[in-house]
């Protein structure tokens, strides 16, 4: 079976053939990042206006050499995300569903993020504890089949992203802050400036990330932003966001007793996140490589075909709040 999913909810236009919810057959994503950098942010204006430019070149090569009568189905990001960064995406399935008489799927995006890992040569089994750490949430979620999602930690305030993407910004590097500060971090010295973990003895599996924020902003009062200064900051605030991502994780498994972890989402792509939690965890861990943990089409086709819900095009919508 042969999915074309299609991935709009942020500032990315994505689409892709995935044969079989395991096969790859075509991912491709075009970003309007280069607009936002200097803007510390995404601006939903320009992204979408970007996405409703960039849809009809990413599908064509999306599709590759297929014909449309090789599409089985169609898959869409129905939420959560931007409203007209979503809009594009969506109405753009229900019109090709319709006009070319598909099935249409509607998915939820922090879904997409979770099954990333049925992309990997050895998917996951279940009972399966996933960290889902993207720009705009931070969950832990308890699967124990497909489509069975329990959410049993999640942050107070801001995301794990959002907190790299906010003290970066303190530290004036360009919007997304997570890579920035990743890369900074490599040369860096962790142990530098000593940053609160917020809530890792808090005996629950909740996060909180507004503290090391805050935390940041003093520190940069008190400091001359030399380059050095910079990438000291930098590992400092990575180990700090870390730890706790990595700790509170294996409190959960242990809690609900389970032996595989997985991750998803964009901080998932952190090197020093994948390196961390392996060095901490004995059982079975899953990670997708970095371009499957950011926003695709292809984790958006593989929920479709491993959960197949069909949605009538006349009665989809995108919904910015959407839950699971
Ligand atoms: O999942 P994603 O691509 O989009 C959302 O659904 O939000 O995640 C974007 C977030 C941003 O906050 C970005 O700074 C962060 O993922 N990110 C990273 C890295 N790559 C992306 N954070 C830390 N280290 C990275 N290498
Ligand atoms: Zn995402």
């Amino acid at each position: 079976m042969r999915v074309l999913g299609i991935e709009t909810s942020c500032d990315e236009t994505a689409a892709s053939v995935v044969i079989n919810g395991r096969r790859v057959y075509t991912n491709i994503v075009s970003s309007s990042l280069g607009k936002h950098a200097k803007t510390g942010g995404i601006i939903p204006e320009i992204a979408a206006r970007e996405q409703a430019k960039a849809m009809i070149p990413v599908l064509k090569l999306a599709l590759g050499n297929l014909s449309v009568k090789q599409i089985d189905i169609i898959a869409v990001t129905q939420g959560p995300g931007l409203i007209g960064s979503l809009l594009v995406g969506v109405e753009t399935a229900k019109t090709l569903s319709y006009v070319w008489d598909k099935p249409l799927i509607a998915v939820n995006h922090m879904v997409g993020h979770i099954y990333a890992n049925w992309l990997l040569p050895k998917p996951p089994t279940f009972p399966l504890l996933v960290l889902l750490v993207s720009g705009g949430h931070t969950e832990l979620v308890l699967m124990k089949d497909h489509g069975k999602y329990k959410i049993v930690g999640s942050t107070r305030d801001d995301a794990a992203g959002e907190a790299f993407d906010k003290t970066a910004r303190l530290l004036g590097l360009p919007y997304p802050g997570g890579p920035q500060i990743s890369k900074l971090a490599e040369v860096g010295n962790p142990s530098k400036y000593p940053l609160p973990r917020p809530m890792l003895e808090s005996g629950d599996l909740d996060f909180s990330f507004s503290g090391l924020k805050t935390a940041v902003l003093s520190l940069t009062k008190k400091v001359s932003l030399t380059p050095k200064v910079k990438r000291d900051i930098s590992a400092s605030i990575q180990e700090a966001i870390i730890e706790v991502l990595v700790e509170k994780t294996i409190k959960a498994a242990q809690k609900y007793k389970v032996k595989n972890i997985a991750l998803g989402g964009g901080v998932a792509a952190n090197i020093r996140l994948r390196q961390a939690i392996k060095e901490r965890w004995g059982g079975k861990l899953f990670i997708p490589p970095p371009p499957l943990c950011t926003d695709n089409g292809a984790v958006i086709a593989t929920v479709a075909f491993y959960n197949p819900k069909l949605t009538n095009w006349s009665k989809l919508e995108a919904k910015p709040n959407l839950t699971y």
